[in-house]
């Protein structure tokens, strides 16, 4: 038997991850009751927008109204690129940044408009002063598996990557799976490598399900002693510049698998379902994970 942590932190990243995706036009104050029945359920992390532009990613115009009206419970993260994104975080009350990067030129040029390497210039000195401040920052690596583009990525470049943030102080990075298309032993393989080589940092999992692989990956990836994960309510979301990305692995499937293995999670699942339902309405199309589906066939 593998030796397994008794508890795990589930970053919920639907408001940000699972909506800037969506083909409808999701209003604030529905957002803004989503974020608040998923707190209800537990949810005690979250990435609630992004603070990008509204030319790209249009769901996510309203990030100042979502920071405003959401409660302040545990740490809400909110998605900045650039300096401007970060002085509006900071100015509508923001105090945990997530910034973003992909390991590979192709995929990064596609989201940010930037190669890596001029996305890490422009970060370096953003992050200094984030940190001198106080604030909490994230560093989230894209395509740190597989590229839309590119394929296979060599674990070492996304170590190298990593090891880039870890020097200049960040306090978590969420590696990402971004299209769906690692498995279980490479997300053990790198897991293991990013949590031998970073003791220092918190580091979470972020897994796209579109191959049906994000569960075993994060078991994969909690035997290799990772104990925080990003998911999704619902299963909702996708990166708009990553062809071929589907949502992330849903919560309440990754909740319901921890709690049968014993790994407490703090989510009350029941509460996940009706944060869940809430906003399904608003969205292009029915919500049907596993759990999710059971649930409401039992209604
Ligand atoms: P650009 O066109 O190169 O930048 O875009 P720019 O500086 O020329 O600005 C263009 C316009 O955007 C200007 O407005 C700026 O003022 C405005 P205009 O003069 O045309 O009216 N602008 C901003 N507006 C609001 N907030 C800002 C901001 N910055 C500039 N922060 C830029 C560069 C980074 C802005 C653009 O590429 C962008 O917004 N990209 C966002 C991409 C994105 O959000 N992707 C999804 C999130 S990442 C993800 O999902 C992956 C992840 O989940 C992990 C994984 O799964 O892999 C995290
Ligand atoms: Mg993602």
């Amino acid at each position: 038997m593998f030796s397994l942590p008794k508890t795990a932190t589930i970053i919920e990243v639907g408001p940000r991850d699972g909506l800037q995706n969506e083909a409808r036009t999701v209003n604030t104050e529905d957002k803004l009751d989503f974020i608040k029945a998923l707190q209800e359920a537990g949810l005690k992390e979250m990435e609630l927008t992004s603070f990008v532009s509204p030319k790209w990613v249009p769901q996510m115009a309203d990030a100042r109204d979502i920071v405003a009206g959401a409660q302040k419970i545990g740490r809400q993260m909110v998605l900045t690129p650039n300096e401007r994104g970060i002085t509006s975080a900071l100015e509508a009350g923001a105090d945990s940044i997530a910034v973003f990067v992909g390991v590979t030129n192709s995929f990064n040029e596609k989201n940010i408009n930037k190669t890596t390497a001029e996305s890490m210039e422009t970060l370096q000195p953003l992050i200094k002063k984030a940190k001198q401040d106080g604030i909490f920052v994230r560093a989230c690596i894209s395509t740190a598996f597989y590229c839309p583009f590119e394929g296979k990525i060599d674990p070492q470049r996304t170590i190298d990557l990593c090891r880039q943030f870890v020097d200049w102080g960040v306090d978590e990075l969420s590696v990402a799976d971004t299209i769906g298309l690692a498995n279980p032993q490479e997300s053990h393989e790198l897991f293991s490598r990013l949590k031998e080589q970073f003791p220092e940092v918190l580091i979470a999992a972020h897994f796209h399900d579109t191959r049906r692989m994000a569960l075993a990956n994060a078991y994969a990836a909690l035997i290799a002693g990772v104990d925080r994960f990003d998911a999704s309510a619902g299963g909702l979301g996708g990166c708009p510049f990553a062809p071929g990305a589907t949502g992330n692995v849903a919560t309440e499937d990754l909740v319901h698998m921890f709690h049968r293995m014993g790994v407490d999670t703090g989510v009350d699942l029941e509460k996940l379902y009706e944060a869940i339902s809430l906003i399904e309405p608003h969205v292009s199309n029915p919500l049907h994970t596993g759990m999710y589906t059971l649930y409401k066939n039992r209604k």
